[in-house]
């Protein structure tokens, strides 16, 4: 039993990884620095005698990912999940970005998740495994911020519906998860709304569901409301929103 966290140096990932390596997965982890990845390992290692490879790559950059990610598995046993808690925002984005943060927003948030669970489809049907992608309560209704992360998140909803229209729930399980606000580095120093959920409990609450059915749920689940009121507001009220 082996799974692949991309995205996993930090915030959700990391705690990810850790649930994953307690429940005794030899892992594969990707991220882009790899000194963060090797001191993960070494500690997963000791800590749960498991299995655990790493692969440092810059997937605002990369072009192929998934053949990289193909060949860190060789040896490793045949992989039954794959987690992309892998995300990048920007203060910024608010109308006004240049055409290469555009691009490295896109490539970190949609194109990355989409090609790599491309390559990995093949092995991920042999072993009826599970692909796991996250998105964002940012991108439940357009607004003037986070303008290109949400449309890159919107994307994976798409994804997500591509997947289980095409494979049946006994070849591949597909989840998504929709998740509000996480003490993470995505969200420090902003000022949030409500107190920002603790990774390792929400990476509790997926890893447990791992091998359940596909499905897209909100975490924390109050979300799910939320997002209803804001996706039912009056449009004229809704413009008016601030942030
Ligand atoms: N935090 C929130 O409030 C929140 C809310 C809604 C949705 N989400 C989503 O939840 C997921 C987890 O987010 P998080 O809060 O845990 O974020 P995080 O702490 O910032 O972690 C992001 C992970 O993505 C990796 N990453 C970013 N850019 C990369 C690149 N160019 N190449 C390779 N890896 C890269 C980072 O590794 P390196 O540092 O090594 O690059 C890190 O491991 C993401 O999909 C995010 O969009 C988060």
């Amino acid at each position: 039993m082996s799974a692949i966290v991309i995205g996993a140096s930090s915030g959700l990932g990391r705690a990810l990884a850790g649930e994953l390596a307690a429940q005794k997965h030899d892992l594969l982890l990707v991220a882009s620095d790899p000194r963060d990845l090797e001191a993960l390992a070494a500690d997963l290692n000791l800590r749960h005698d498991v299995a655990v490879r790493t692969l440092a790559l810059d997937l605002g950059r990369e072009p192929d990912p998934g053949a990289a990610i193909l060949a860190a598995l060789d040896g490793l046993s045949a992989p039954d999940a794959l987690l992309l808690p892998i995300g990048m925002s920007r203060d910024d984005d608010e109308l006004s970005l240049d055409p290469a943060a555009i691009g490295q927003l896109l490539a970190i948030n949609l194109h990355a998740p989409l090609a790599i669970a491309h390559a990995l489809l093949p092995r991920l049907l042999e072993s009826r495994g599970s692909v796991v992608l996250f998105g964002s309560i940012a991108a439940v209704r357009g607004r003037g911020r986070n303008v290109v992360y949400a449309s890159a998140k919107r994307g994976l909803v798409s994804f997500y519906e591509s997947l289980r229209q095409r494979y049946r729930p006994e070849e591949l399980r597909v989840q998504l998860y929709q998740l509000g606000f996480l003490a993470t580095n995505l969200t420090h120093g902003m000022r949030l709304p409500t107190a920002p959920a603790e990774p390792a409990v929400i990476a509790r609450a997926v890893v447990k569901r791992l091998r359940g059915k596909s499905s897209l749920r909100y975490l924390p689940e109050k979300f799910e409301l939320i997002a209803l009121i804001v996706r039912m507001l009056p449009w004229f009220l809704y413009r008016r929103m601030k942030g």
